[in-house]
């Protein structure tokens, strides 16, 4: 792909990856992001002129050439990282699949087995890293926030509604379902939303206007530069 400039000047912040939630030394709670997405974000807007922050969970990728990487493990620490970034962002992509849920304790010694009694496993909520940016963008307008939605029923509805609740500016759905799409693939399938005024797009949970844009299946990283 022929370089351009489009983004020079700017300030570019991606999640990338899932996060790890230790229970013990040994085990932690996952999920099966690889972190291709956001890897391939980080890189087009590196060769579109940004200046790039990756926050990144652990993944068996390469860190991208001129980018800025930073390595995190849990959602707290992937969370912090974003919160000491984000004022800097011009554009904040958040491509990361964040645990929801972290054990409540984190045991120092490994768990061990106890004559079939089951250990209790208690889980609280971690932070909502895309949230927590949608609601301290500047006041000026002046930052873009986009979120990603990965679904397995009711994509547009869900979609639509994480957009509003969670301030973005852009939202890339996506659904588990279609062939190509999500998890590990080195393609993508997605419908692309941003809020809209013209009369003809979808209302929303509010009654806000909904542009959905689909698009074909296509490569990561040409998804990258549409996006
Ligand atoms: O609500 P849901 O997890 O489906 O939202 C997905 C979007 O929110 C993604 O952009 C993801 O990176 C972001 N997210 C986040 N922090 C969380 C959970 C999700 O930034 N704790």
């Amino acid at each position: 792909q022929p370089a351009n400039d489009e983004l020079a000047g700017l300030h570019v912040l991606v999640t990338a990856g899932p996060t790890q939630e230790p229970l013990d030394p040994v085990r932690y709670l996952t999920n099966h992001s690889t972190g291709k997405m956001g890897y391939a974000l980080a890189q087009e807007a590196q060769a579109m002129g940004a200046e790039v922050t990756l926050v990144s969970g652990p993944v068996a990728l390469d860190e991208p050439d001129g980018v800025h990487t930073v390595h995190v493990q849990t959602a707290q620490e992937m969370f912090d990282a974003v919160h000491g970034h984000f004022a800097q962002a011009d554009i904040a992509i958040m491509a990361a699949a964040v645990g929801d849920f972290r054990p409540e304790h984190r045991s120092e010694q490994k768990i061990k087995k106890t004559g079939g009694v089951m250990p209790p496993i208690t889980l609280v909520q971690n932070p909502d890293i895309l949230a927590w940016a949608g609601e301290h963008k500047r006041p000026d307008g002046s930052q873009l926030v986009c979120g990603f939605a990965m679904e397995t029923q009711d994509l547009l509805a869900n979609a639509q509604s994480k957009l509003e609740r969670k301030h973005c500016d852009m939202l890339v759905a996506n659904d588990l379902n279609e062939p190509g799409a999500g998890f590990a693939h080195d393609t993508n399938r997605v419908v692309i939303l941003t809020p809209d005024t013209d009369k003809n797009a979808t209302a929303g949970e509010n009654g806000s206007k909904i542009h959905a844009e689909p698009q074909p299946l296509m490569d990561k990283r040409d998804l990258a530069a549409v996006i």
